[in-house]
């Protein structure tokens, strides 16, 4: 089965390990080994020294997804299976899902393989667009609208990548209500939870709103530990649990066993976890405002409501394409031009999770500005 080149996945397999200053990075600080282990209860730190290498249990450690569990308000671990990361969870989802002729749902942009799988499998995708104009908000109107008799799925995902926007409740509800109605199963995407800027507006996960809602997520975003390939799927549906289930020995069977423990350590510290994440996060966003408005004549955003990213319009008179080569061939400053997803109009993606994030944001300012400068001098 032929499959379309995955833009954004693409683009980091071209530039994550060779342009020195990543500037569109989605992921929270990443952390090290020996920083979590200084964060280990005792337990964990015991099952740690004495880890076996052997094969681990298909739906992931007792203890993994009973933590996991902990995250959600009416969920037990025997409805949360573990995956390789997010992405694993979202390919089984749509596998078996998805059949030929089914409808879905999908907003664009999206992370892409929320909608490119789906349509790969054989579904016919309605795709909301969401527009800057609109400060990137979903129309629940647009939604209902789209509603036909065979919508198998809406997918989601919030806070959404790249736009950095939230569903207020209200809307959340009023999607649950119109899946419920049409027998929908609601996929979202929920891979960075927890780094809302307005903690209070933190949206209900899907699983616990609604009986046929599925929620994704995954130790790499919100937690900065892309590297131990643990994810989730959390639903109140088990008949469908168990048949993602059966499908994940087709694929990695079962997790890694010493990321599995550390996933633990770190589901029982995720306080500490989360709260230096947030203040890293949240610092840089101040930072960034202020560079917005510095640099208002040549670039406009809508501040991002939660997650590490947000969406820059360039009002330069070149193409943002263009602008990205030459700023990482010359700078080695790197932003993710939104034709990654098929955004037009010289929108880009930066991240502003890291904690190197002020450093290389001077960088990106200076070329700017002397960018800026040259258009603004007649030739
Ligand atoms: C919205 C969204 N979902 C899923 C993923 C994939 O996550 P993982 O690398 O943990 O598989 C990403 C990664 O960028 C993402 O942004």
């Amino acid at each position: 089965m032929r499959i379309p080149p995955f833009k954004l996945e693409e683009f980091w397999k071209k530039y994550e390990f060779t342009a020195p200053y990543l500037l569109c990075c989605s992921d929270a600080e990443t952390w090290e080994l020996q920083q979590l282990l200084t964060l280990a209860d005792p337990d964990s730190l015991k099952l740690w020294e004495s880890l076996n290498l052997g094969y681990t249990e298909s739906p992931g450690h007792p203890l993994l997804r009973k933590e996991i569990a902990r995250l959600y308000t009416s969920l037990n671990a025997e409805q949360v299976l573990t995956f390789a990361g997010a992405e694993e969870g979202i390919y089984c989802t749509m596998r078996v899902l998805i059949e030929p002729g089914d409808h879905v749902i999908v907003i664009d942009p999206c992370y892409q393989s929320l909608s490119t799988l789906a349509e790969t499998f054989g579904a016919k995708i309605t795709a909301i667009q969401l527009k800057s104009e609109d400060q990137w908000n979903l129309d629940l109107d647009e939604v209902r609208k789209a509603f036909q008799p065979n919508t198998k799925l809406l997918v989601l995902n919030y806070p959404h990548n790249p736009t950095g926007t939230i569903l207020e409740k209200k809307v959340v509800e009023g999607l649950v209500a119109l899946a419920r109605k049409s027998g929908a199963y609601i996929f979202c995407d929920e891979v960075y939870r927890y780094l809302e800027v307005d903690e209070s507006l933190r949206m209900p996960s899907i699983a616990d709103a609604y009986e046929k809602g599925i929620s994704l997520n995954v130790m790499t975003k919100s937690f900065g530990l892309a590297g131990l390939r643990i994810g989730w799927l959390a639903t109140l549906d088990t008949a469908f649990l168990s048949e993602v289930g059966a499908y994940k020995l087709y694929t990695s069977i079962c997790n890694s066993a010493p990321s599995e423990i550390l996933a633990i350590m770190a589901l029982r510290a995720k306080e500490k976890i989360l709260q230096r994440n947030r203040e890293i996060l949240l610092q840089n966003l101040h930072i960034l405002e202020a560079f917005m408005k510095r640099n208002k004549q040549y670039v406009s955003w809508v501040r991002p409501q939660g997650g590490t990213m947000a969406v820059l319009k360039l009002l330069l008179p070149v193409s943002v394409e263009d602008f990205a080569e030459d700023l990482v061939r010359s700078e080695g400053v790197l932003i993710m031009p939104g034709s990654v997803f098929d955004l037009s109009d010289n929108f880009f993606r930066i991240g502003f999770g890291k904690k190197n994030m002020p450093e290389i944001l001077k960088r990106f300012e200076t070329y700017l500005q002397a960018q800026g400068r040259r258009y603004a001098t007649p030739h």
